[in-house]
């Protein structure tokens, strides 16, 4: 069954790495907890609430299962997204008590963690380190100071360049007395492996780039937790409240996940995100090779033109690549609007990596098309098709 029916054969949707398209059985499960138990979770006693949060609780066992972590040592927590993730993070982390010299990031970063950094340092009174990746995408385990907080994607929304070494990090970081949170925006989709079993302290991710609605999630090691602050406060994170003081119920381990939940959650949202795990679980060979052959297919068209130049190293589901002007007479943004007009989405410009595509790079701006488990391969041959006539 096609789980993307609603795409008419016009719509050549190439910005997965904003968001992904839903499935079918994604807008299902979302429309059956609108339709038939829309409820609060965690609160309520009659039979739709109690559907709602054995599905709640799915989810979060189901992302833990997903990246082959214990949940023993590790507990989900929702949000908005990546950015809002990571934000709560530095914002609250205990600086003193986990004893953080230095702030680190790298180059190729999306502008969430280079900014929250650059502000947790400013806030913090103290260094911070912008580490050059490798052009493997590595993250050179020299460069990393002693007690550091490492915040670091492990799959990149320019390229898809990956942390190939992310497990030495982790280490690296760990014996050298600091802690790792990892930005997985733009893993969680089509890179999950590289984060099986990597025992990183806190993992951010945005449900809506992985085939899911809109939301975000932190995966954070009990013992880590323990380090972030709860400033940020109320409705159901609280189990006892007095005149001038409360209980909260995150000091229960069972409850530990409401730490970073304050008020009430996207109940329907959560439990889609439980559908889109068990959707991205039951891809089957046939539609990986398809995805693989569409970012094969593109990147050797894209790799063979003169004018066209391509940032990737090797094909991946997301691809960039810019036009100077002064060789073709018009920029990326004219070029993307051509392909709008031809029914392609893409995105033009700098994709929120302002630091390095423009200010290290200087690049032009840039078009990028990230693909998906929709995209057919006669997509692929109409691009190709419209921009050798272009
Ligand atoms: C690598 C990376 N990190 C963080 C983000 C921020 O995600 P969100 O806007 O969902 O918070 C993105 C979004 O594109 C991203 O690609």
């Amino acid at each position: 069954m096609n789980d993307f029916a609603y795409l008419s054969e016009n719509d050549i949707y190439l910005d997965s790495a904003c968001q992904s398209l839903r499935p079918q059985p994604v807008i299902d499960a979302l429309n059956n907890y609108y339709t038939k138990h829309n409820s609060c979770g965690e609160r309520v006693k009659y039979q739709w609430g109690r559907e709602t949060d054995e599905k709640v609780e799915a989810t979060r066992a189901k992302l833990l299962k997903y990246l082959k972590l214990s949940p023993r040592k590790y507990f989900v927590s929702f949000t908005l997204n990546t950015t809002y993730g990571l934000n709560l993070l530095l914002s609250q982390i205990n600086i003193a008590a986990a004893g953080i010299k230095t702030i680190v990031t790298s180059d190729i970063e999306h502008n969430s963690p280079f900014l929250s950094t650059i502000s947790c340092a400013k806030r913090n009174n103290l260094p911070r380190k912008v580490i050059t990746r490798n052009a493997d995408g590595s993250l050179p385990l020299a460069d990393i100071p002693k007690n550091a907080l490492v915040v670091v994607n492990c799959a990149s929304n320019i390229d898809g360049r990956l942390l190939i070494n992310i497990k030495d990090v982790v280490k690296a970081v760990h014996k050298s007395g600091g802690y790792i949170i990892i930005d997985a925006a733009q893993a969680m989709a089509h890179s999950s492996d590289i984060l099986h079993k990597t025992e990183a302290d806190a993992i951010c991710f945005s449900a809506h780039k992985m085939y899911a609605p809109s939301l975000g999630g932190i995966i954070i090691r009990r013992d880590f937790a323990k380090l972030i602050d709860v400033n940020f406060i109320g409705g159901g994170m609280v189990d006892d409240v007095d005149k001038e003081t409360f209980l909260l119920s995150k000091d229960n381990p069972e409850h530990a996940y409401t730490q970073f939940e304050s008020g009430l959650q996207a109940w329907g949202e959560i439990i889609a995100l439980g559908a889109a795990i068990d959707w991205l679980n039951s891809r089957t060979k046939a539609d990986k090779e398809n995805l693989e052959h569409c970012e094969k297919k593109l990147f050797d068209f894209l790799k063979g033109q003169k004018h066209l130049h391509l940032i990737n190293k090797t094909p991946a589901s997301t691809m960039s690549f810019y036009v100077d002007k002064k060789e073709v007479g018009f920029d990326s943004h004219t070029l993307g609007a051509a392909l709008a007009d031809e029914g392609i989405m893409a995105r033009t410009g700098y994709f929120c990596v302002h630091y390095y595509l423009d200010h290290v790079k200087h690049y032009p701006p840039l078009i990028r098309f990230s693909l998906g488990y929709h995209t057919r391969e006669s997509d692929i041959d109409k691009v190709i098709d419209i921009l050798k006539k272009i």
